[in-house]
């Protein structure tokens, strides 16, 4: 038994040294050009588990208008569209040339997740991508209003005025 318990330890030991070489050595690629492989992916999951562990389970305080729609859209053309596509560029050439690559919600990727978990990680950001934790540029009243817009995203038939609104931000490029 005392053997199989130190057999496990030295184990353990030279996995963690391994590890360590190969992480200090910089045999990991940091090239944000490349797909992201198995191990990211997992990690895309685990983010996933966590933000559906942490979200407070909210529910959206904004009224289902047209008015939240475009207060929402004019939030997304200026801050959001040029990283996650708008409906006239549904594949941005900037969101997916980063490390994970950013989900197109018009185009391959649209938001899947519940309205209080969209929220969270609006306001907090996720870690070690490129969404920015938007708690100190936006208040939680716009970022519902984005969260709303989100929601309908999906569904074709989005009011031509908002349509239009999301479309802006591609003019102001
Ligand atoms: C600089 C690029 C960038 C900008 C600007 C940006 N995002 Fe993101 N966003 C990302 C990335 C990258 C991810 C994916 C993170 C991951 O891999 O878990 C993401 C993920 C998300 C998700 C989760 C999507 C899902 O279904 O997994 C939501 C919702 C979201 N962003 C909303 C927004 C909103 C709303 C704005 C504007 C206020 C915004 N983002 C601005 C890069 C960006």
């Amino acid at each position: 038994m005392k053997w199989f318990v130190l057999g496990i330890i030295v184990t353990l030991i030279v996995l963690s040294a391994a590890a360590y070489i190969y992480l200090a050595q910089g045999f990991v690629s940091a090239r944000a050009d490349v797909k992201p492989g198995m191990m990211d992916s997992w990690l895309g999951s685990a983010m996933d588990a966590s933000t559906s562990r942490h979200a407070p389970k909210l529910t959206n305080p904004a009224p289902d208008t047209q008015e939240t729609l475009l207060a929402g859209a004019k939030i997304y053309a200026s801050s959001c569209g040029i990283c996650h596509g708008t409906p006239a560029d549904h594949d941005s050439k900037l969101g997916k040339s980063f490390y994970p690559p950013v989900p197109q919600f018009f185009g391959d990727d649209p938001p899947d997740m519940k309205e209080n978990e969209n929220f969270y990680i609006i306001k907090h950001g996720v870690r070690m991508t490129a969404m920015p934790a938007w708690g100190d540029l936006l208040s939680d009243q716009q970022i519902w209003q984005t969260v709303a817009l989100l929601k309908h995203i999906d569904q074709k038939s989005l009011p031509a005025g908002v349509q239009q609104e999301l479309n802006a931000s591609q003019a102001r490029q």
